[in-house]
């Protein structure tokens, strides 16, 4: 409309700047402003004007240039009115009877994506190494990963999720050969390698011993064993990885992580080297140099290793075969990985290789690397333990929901004594109703609220950024956090609850959904619901969770101003304001469940 209506206002300036003709609408700066959109063209287009010598007699400013843009505006249902604001701001109106409308079909249909034409996509997060622990790293990767796979997949895609573990290569070689130390009858038993990461920690520390070279060659020689397909070492290292992966899966269960992330890790690909390798150098793209096979890219400086002098496969050359294997067939139109920034160059080298070798094509394949920065300590370096040992996910995890047990337990208790002092009986009583007394409920939703701070912590930070992990800033309830969020969500709840508890007709409001604006945060509320398709688009062509993040917070704050400014029980508008309080209830449960964050109902 505004397109138009510049173009109607001022036909000869797409000539004099097509850039100060295209028009700029965009949100306000902030909830404070009482319009819902703005355009700022006027101020561009009368400098353009003025600057050609064509300002049209009268318009002696760029607020007439506003007044005129304004008054051009072709009728559509969409804008209420406009008003022209500061040096020629127009601020927008949006019709109470478009938010209302949509605001129904929120309860009827749910919250809808924007239409999209589906790809297949590959996902390739978490990958964790087996025999190690899962470090904040891998967390942040499992939980970014975790939410573009949702939001992806609600925006209409199918989705591979991979999880790529290390489950190959060297490393293997001193387990191998510390594991055959540790436990002599390992050729009859399975040894127990419940302590995996002891074993692996005790092995390296051997790798590493200088004095003892000859462990070093064992290990080798136990790689080359594996490699070539030896029995026992091949039943040894399918226990370690089942151990490994239990562990994993039990991190994945807390953290609510998709079930359909499936392990296909470096070991699935060996076989798959070799013909990719023969592809690649009968198109003549490999260099060869000690025995060594490199693969060099126009741009670029470093190669990529192809084959190592020894003659065995890395990083790379997985990665290689990977790449071709997910387009190739997977037959995946969008590869996306998600892995932290200093694994850049890796990936840039590999993207290259897989569109020179001729097997991705830029017009038909979309090929991301999700970047993501570290978590640091307080110190702002890289999060260490007290010793300096890299923190461990899980007590990251406990700790977290140990905060929110002692928290919720003392809300029990808080309103046990509340109850206990009768000078207050009405008030006592209501309080504890919405109180979780029931042990159960309480670890429950401890769990959900403590694993759901850590993740929202690290989703709603714009993901290439570094950030402090803070267990006072993540678990606060006030303030961005997935407390606030859950808290905002139980006083819809409440008043739903209340409501029907009461004897009023809920569910008849909510099934004929017949909504009025009243008051401005009413309007407010509902224009915010209204941007959630905007939002959905902008999150998944960016790759970016926190702009999911920030339409929650946003929309839980202007929830708040609703819950302050309107009465819902008891008001005469009762029907239609209960049936906005149902609508962002289903807004917001499905914001959640798209970016992976449990809902709490009661708290
Ligand atoms: N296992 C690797 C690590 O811990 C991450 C693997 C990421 N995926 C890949 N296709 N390279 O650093």
């Amino acid at each position: 409309a505004f397109g138009v209506a510049v173009n109607t206002a001022f036909p000869s300036l797409r000539d004099i700047s097509p850039e100060a003709a295209r028009p700029v609408v965009r949100l306000p700066g902030g909830p404070k402003f009482p319009h819902d959109a703005q355009c700022d063209n006027a101020m561009s287009a009368y400098s353009a004007l003025s600057r050609a010598g064509q300002l049209p007699a009268g318009v002696r400013s760029p607020r007439d240039v506003g007044v005129a843009i304004a008054a051009a505006l072709p009728p559509n249902g969409m804008i209420a009115r406009t008003e022209v604001a500061g040096p020629g701001f127009i601020n927008i109106f949006v019709n109470d009877g478009l938010l209302t409308s949509r605001c129904a079909s929120i309860l009827k249909e749910g919250l809808q994506a924007p239409p999209r034409r589906p790809r297949h996509v590959a996902i390739d997060y978490s990958s964790p190494n087996i025999a190690k622990d899962m470090h904040v790293g891998h967390l942040r990767s499992t939980i970014i990963g975790d939410a573009i796979s949702r939001i992806l997949e609600y925006a209409g895609h199918r989705i591979s999720r991979i999880n790529h573990v290390g489950d190959w290569g060297t490393q293997f070689g001193m387990l191998l050969a510390h594991l055959k130390d540790t436990f002599p009858d390992y050729e009859t038993r399975t040894p127990d390698i419940s302590n995996l990461t002891v074993l692996y920690k005790e092995a390296k520390v051997r790798f590493d011993d200088k004095s003892d070279p000859e462990f070093k060659q064992r290990a080798y020689k136990e790689v080359v064993a594996l490699q070539a397909g030896d029995e026992v070492n091949l039943r040894l290292w399918r226990t370690m990885v089942e151990v490994s992966a239990a562990m994993f899966n039990d991190v994945y269960k807390r953290l609510g992580v998709h079930p359909g992330l499936y392990l296909c890790g470096e070991s699935f690909y060996n076989p798959l080297i070799p013909s990719t390798i023969e592809e690649l150098s009968s198109k003549g793209l490999l260099t060869e140099d000690e025995g060594a096979l490199l693969m060099f890219i126009e741009g670029e400086k470093v190669p990529l290793m192809v084959r190592k002098s020894d003659g065995g496969y890395g990083y790379d050359s997985t990665d290689l075969a990977a790449i071709r294997y997910r387009i190739q067939d997977l037959k995946a139109d969008w590869l996306v990985y998600v892995i932290d920034a200093g694994q850049a160059l890796h990936l840039r080298l590999t993207f290259k290789a897989a569109e020179v070798a001729g097997w991705a094509d830029p017009a038909k394949h979309r090929i991301d690397h999700v970047s993501f920065g570290i978590v640091c300590g307080e110190d702002k370096k890289r999060f260490r333990t007290r010793s300096g040992e890299t923190v461990r996910l899980v007590d990251l995890l406990d700790q977290a929901k140990a905060i929110m047990i002692e928290r919720l337990q003392d809300r029990k208790e808080g309103a046990e004594a509340a109850a206990a002092d009768d000078s207050t009986p009405g008030h006592a009583a209501a309080a504890s109703a919405s109180v979780i007394t029931d042990a159960a409920e309480i670890e429950a939703t401890a769990e959900g609220m403590g694993y759901g701070a850590v993740k929202y912590f690290d989703l709603k930070q714009n993901r290439l950024s570094d950030y402090i992990f803070n267990y006072d800033r993540m678990l606060s309830s006030d303030g961005d956090t997935a407390v606030y969020l859950q808290y905002q969500f139980a006083r819809m709840h409440s008043i739903l609850r209340k409501a029907a508890e009461k004897g009023h007709d809920v569910d008849g409001a909510v099934a004929a959904a017949a909504i009025t604006i009243t008051h401005p945060s009413e309007h407010k509320l509902l224009f915010q619901l209204a941007s959630w398709a905007d939002a959905v688009a902008e999150a998944e062509d960016s790759l970016n969770p926190h702009v999911l993040c920030k339409w929650l917070y946003e929309t839980s704050t202007y929830y708040a101003e609703f819950q302050r400014d309107c009465r819902v029980i008891g008001d005469e508008n009762f029907a239609s304001r209960v049936a906005i309080v149902a609508a962002t209830v289903a807004a917001v449960k499905t914001a959640m469940e798209v970016i992976g964050i449990p809902p709490v109902n009661r708290l």
